[in-house]
């Protein structure tokens, strides 16, 4: 991240853009939800299919699965969550400002829920007000599943996708018929009714995590652990994240969620501070054997090799696809001077920029635009592209250096008689010329060579 970057400039930019915008703006905004426009799902797409691609496709140990939003309410008391998924909360008795105590007492944003509450500060940030006493807040949504509102008919929105792979263990076992150690991955909305959603995406009320269950035969999940670390720290290095803005951190024993032996965070430096991309946790047999007993279901292994019945200890990498997009987003930005003016530029990952290759005839002359649409119409078909003829070809070259565009491919008069185009690449702005028959091979040579 170039010393540009602010969370000010990363909000304007993609509003300005169409990456992110305030859930139904229109209305005056709601807390913690956001709506991704046009390049914003193509961004969180290529995040995505980047980490399927690492953790499922490439390996011969990993499946997917996509479970339900909604799940048996017994689900979330068996986890835990109904007891301890809470946040001590309190309210300013003036202004009624409402925080959560254990960021007071701290002065920055905590990394797991349900710790026990902190004693309160005793004065309100804002107004200097009273506070109340700290009162613990489940941060699951409630719903009721069917016409009646009543006790029996109460469920929660998911707030990990995680216990989906849990309660459908034996399904994946059986059916892929898996030997230990395997792992399953899944990608999904989650949702929790932060008491302080805040910093842009960073921390919503409805977001989306990518995480790994990943099941290892106990004594075996310490090495394990220490693999998925590894794995999960060089993805985000590949993806091009400065290596001196990310680290890996161990927990210290307080720290753990109810459910954890030991957990490493992977953390980006934001301007307001290190924070958790990713928290890769030891979970050992906890969630499978609470469901065991609360379902009554074995969940179990036979070891052939060993003739018993073993419960799996589970590796967990959990992150959060929209907080991978700001850390992506505010690393990829930079600001330079180009001949006496100022260009902003998002140094994205090719494997990430929303837009491969935009296509741009030198101008709106009668003569260009149709050969421009014809170039445009060739590489629809191999990647996400624009076509843009307004305005002079140097605005145009910084539009799309703006979204990440790799690549910008120019038609001019030449292209007429010698049936050729200029490709601009977006970090160097160095030009090549390219006949129209090679273009596709010259492309995916840069793109994907
Ligand atoms: N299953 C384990 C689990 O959910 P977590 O640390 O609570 O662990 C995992 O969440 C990841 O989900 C975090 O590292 C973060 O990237 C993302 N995440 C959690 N809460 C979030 C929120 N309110 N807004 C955006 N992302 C969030």
């Amino acid at each position: 991240m170039s010393t540009n970057a602010t969370v000010e400039k990363i909000v304007s930019l993609c509003k300005r853009r169409g990456f992110v915008f305030q859930s139904s703006e229109i209305y005056g905004g709601i807390g913690g939800f956001w709506d991704y426009g046009p390049l914003g799902v193509e961004l969180k797409n290529n995040i995505k299919r980047a980490w399927w691609k690492a953790v499922v496709q490439e390996r011969d140990d990993m499946v997917g699965l996509d479970a339900a939003i909604v799940m048996n309410p017994t689900v979330w008391k068996a986890s835990g969550h109904l007891d301890t998924f809470a946040d001590p909360m309190v309210d300013c008795k003036e202004c009624k400002h409402r925080f959560r105590a254990d960021e007071l007492a701290h002065g920055v944003p905590a990394s797991a829920h349900g710790h026990a509450a902190e004693a309160p500060v005793v004065r309100c940030p804002e107004c200097g007000g009273e506070l109340t006493e700290a009162r613990m807040f489940n941060l699951m949504f409630r719903t009721f599943v069917g016409p009646v509102e009543d006790d029996a008919s109460v469920a929660y929105l998911r707030p990990e996708t995680a216990q989906g792979m849990f309660v459908n263990f034996s399904n994946v076992l059986q059916t892929t018929r898996r030997k230990l150690p395997f792992g399953m991955a899944q990608i999904g909305k989650a949702f929790r009714n932060e008491i302080t959603p805040g910093n842009f995406i960073f921390r919503d009320r409805e977001f989306e995590q990518m995480e790994i269950e990943y099941f290892v035969k106990p004594g075996t999940d310490e090495e394990w652990h220490q693999h998925w670390v590894e794995e999960r720290h060089r993805w985000y290095l590949n993806l091009g994240l400065s290596p001196e803005r990310l680290r890996v951190r161990r927990l210290d024993r307080e720290e753990l969620a109810h459910y954890a032996k030991d957990t490493y965070e992977v953390e980006y430096l934001f301007p307001m501070g290190w924070s958790e991309l990713e928290g890769i946790a030891n979970r050992t047999d906890f969630d499978l054997g609470r469901h065991a007993e609360s379902s009554g279901r074995e969940l179990e292994y036979f070891d052939e090799e060993t003739g018993e019945h073993v419960v799996p200890y589970v590796i967990e990498p959990s992150s959060g696809v929209d907080r991978l997009f700001m850390a992506f987003l505010m690393d990829a930005y930079d600001e330079e001077e180009v001949r006496g003016e100022t260009r902003a530029i998002l140094r994205l990952h090719k494997n990430l920029a929303p837009t491969k290759v935009a296509v741009l005839p030198l101008s709106r002359n009668e003569k260009l635009v149709p050969p421009g649409r014809e170039v445009w119409a060739l590489l629809r078909p191999h990647w996400m592209t624009q076509f843009d003829d307004a305005q002079s070809i140097g605005r145009r070259y910084r539009r799309q250096d703006e979204v990440g565009t790799p690549y910008c491919v120019t038609i001019d008069f030449d292209t007429l008689t010698d049936q050729a185009v200029t490709i601009r690449e977006r970090d160097s702005m160095e030009q090549v010329r390219v006949p129209i028959a090679n273009l596709v091979s010259a492309l995916r040579e840069k793109l994907e060579g």
